[in-house]
């Protein structure tokens, strides 16, 4: 069974607070795109391999393909194995959403190979534990709400797909998300007083449900953890200009980084933007949203 995982942006994140837990309370919208990871599931009678390509990608335990086929295994208590090959396309420690697109991917995939009946609530409760983000990519949606840590999930049901094209520059190194919320909690008041009005987020909403054109909604984009990453990193802004001078309606930096994106409403403004950006020591990608 061969299976893409796609990456994510986040559209727009607000932090409002942080959990008893630890973990920060958010207000998201995710959008999927078209730039993904390939997953191969093969059944086996017993036992567990995942093999990643290239081969030295992370730790076993870091792995969250292994993670998700175990934790299925255990939830459903299944005999059955399974061989696991991921081809690594998304970068790790980029705000994408990789490693959790992964989880999501083998957890819907193994369901199948395995005869699982399990229903999307129950697995999202699997995927929840497995990685904040996991449970956005179980729903089969291009547009969603996230709020909790990330991990309860509104889908966006779109009146009319209207396709979107962004330009993603990696300046070719990782952010951990840990570190980047830790540096959030330091150096900011949270709940912070200047909260942007929410009245943004469902104005993103109420564009991309009614496939409206670009410059409707792109100035609602919002990202509260540029507020520490861009600081820290000033690459990270120089991109953002970058991106805005050669023609995107906004750039943005995605989850907690370090991957930033601009938007398009064609494929051939994407295309001339990521062809001048060329001569930049950053990797850059084309794709598709909506
Ligand atoms: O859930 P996930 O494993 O992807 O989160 C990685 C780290 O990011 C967490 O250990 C936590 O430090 C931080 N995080 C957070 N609040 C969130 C999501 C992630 O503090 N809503």
């Amino acid at each position: 069974m061969n299976l893409r995982a796609p990456a994510k942006i986040n559209l727009y994140l607000e932090v409002l607070g942080v959990r008893p837990d630890g973990y920060h309370r958010l207000k998201t919208l995710f959008a999927r795109i078209s730039w993904a990871d390939e997953i191969c599931l093969r059944l086996r009678p017993c036992g567990l391999t995942v093999r990643t390509h290239p081969p030295e990608l992370f730790p076993q335990r870091k792995n969250l393909c292994r993670a998700a086929a175990l934790a299925l295994q255990r939830e459903a208590g299944v005999r059955a194995g399974a061989r696991v090959l991921l081809k690594k396309k998304i970068p790790i420690g980029a705000g994408l959403g990789g490693g959790s697109s992964d989880a999501a991917a083998v957890l819907k995939g193994l369901c199948r190979l395995w005869k699982l009946p399990l229903p999307i609530p129950r697995l999202a409760r699997l995927g929840a534990r497995l990685g904040s983000d996991v449970c956005f990519f179980l729903y089969d949606t291009p547009y969603a709400v996230g709020t909790g840590r990330g991990e309860h999930i509104l889908p966006l049901r779109p009146q009319k797909i209207k396709t979107y094209w962004i330009v993603l520059l990696f300046p070719r190194f990782s952010l951990s998300t840990r570190e980047v919320y830790g540096n959030l909690r330091k150096f900011q008041r949270l709940p912070n007083p200047n909260l942007t009005a929410p009245a943004n987020l469902d104005r993103l909403r109420f564009h991309l449900e009614r496939g409206s054109f670009l410059e409707n909604w792109v100035d609602f984009l919002f990202n509260r953890l540029e507020d520490v990453v861009v600081p820290s990193y000033p690459e990270i802004g120089h991109i953002q200009r970058s991106l805005q001078k050669l023609g995107a309606s906004q750039a943005r930096l995605s989850g907690s980084g370090s991957c930033v994106f601009g938007l398009f409403s064609s494929r051939s403004q994407a295309i001339r933007t990521a062809r001048a950006l060329r001569s930049y020591p950053w990797e850059c990608r084309i794709a598709r949203m909506g």
